[in-house]
């Protein structure tokens, strides 16, 4: 079976990393060759960019933050997700273009278009053959996070409130607008209770029936 490129989005907190590990995890055991790899980051060099992007030290403009964030997805479309995918292998990838589309255009006011440009300047514009976007209650996000960072978030986690709900609502006007690709997995309850969630919406690509 050829590969796919299936990616995982969502706000902060909803435990996309844990869930792409659970995938990648499964789909290896079924025989698959497979690539999990993260956002920002991925390739020695957009893990570089990550830490520019997530030092609080920094204050990037977001025009400098939303070409920071292409240029680290250039690298590693061109270095390690565009190999994979060459190869044939899965490719399981925790956030993508839909992140960017979803901070930096819907979290500031960036346009979706020139979001989408600098994807096609850096990454030939590239999009997953299948989106998982994890969507939870915010109550049930802020004992996550807490549990996760404490007070330690990084640049963009630690915005405020209001600039993670227009990111939330902007994730969910992009799978409104691409029902095709997105599917929508509540991510409340037990890692394996989500991950369940997952297989069932993953069948079809398994070959599997509905
Ligand atoms: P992570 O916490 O999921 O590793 O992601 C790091 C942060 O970067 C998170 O706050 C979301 C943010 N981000 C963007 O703002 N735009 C992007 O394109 C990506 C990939 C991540």
């Amino acid at each position: 079976m050829s590969g796919r490129f299936i990616t995982f989005e969502g706000g902060e907190g909803a435990g996309k990393s844990t869930q792409a590990r659970m995938l990648a995890d499964l789909l290896e055991a079924r025989g698959l060759n497979v690539v999990l790899t993260r956002e920002p980051g991925g390739t020695p060099g957009a893990e570089a960019i990550r830490e520019l992007l997530l030092d609080n030290r920094h204050d990037w403009d977001v025009r400098a933050e939303a070409l920071l964030f292409a240029a680290a997805r250039s690298d590693h479309v061109e270095n390690a997700i565009g190999p994979a995918l060459d190869r044939g292998d899965w490719v399981v990838c925790d956030r993508f273009i839909d992140s960017s589309r979803a901070y930096q255009a819907g979290g500031d006011d960036l346009s979706d278009d020139a979001i989408l440009s600098l994807h096609t300047i850096g990454s030939f514009a590239l999009m997953p053959d299948v989106t998982f976007l994890l969507y939870a209650e915010t109550d049930a996000i802020a004992s996550r996070l807490a549990a996760r960072d404490g007070d330690e978030s990084d640049r963009i986690g630690g915005r405020p409130a209001e600039y993670h709900a227009r990111v939330a609502q902007r994730f969910r006007d992009l799978a409104a607008m691409d029902p095709e690709r997105f599917i929508l997995i509540d991510a409340s309850g037990t890692p394996d209770v989500v991950h369940e969630r997952v297989l069932r919406a993953m069948a079809p690509l398994l070959g599997e029936g509905g």
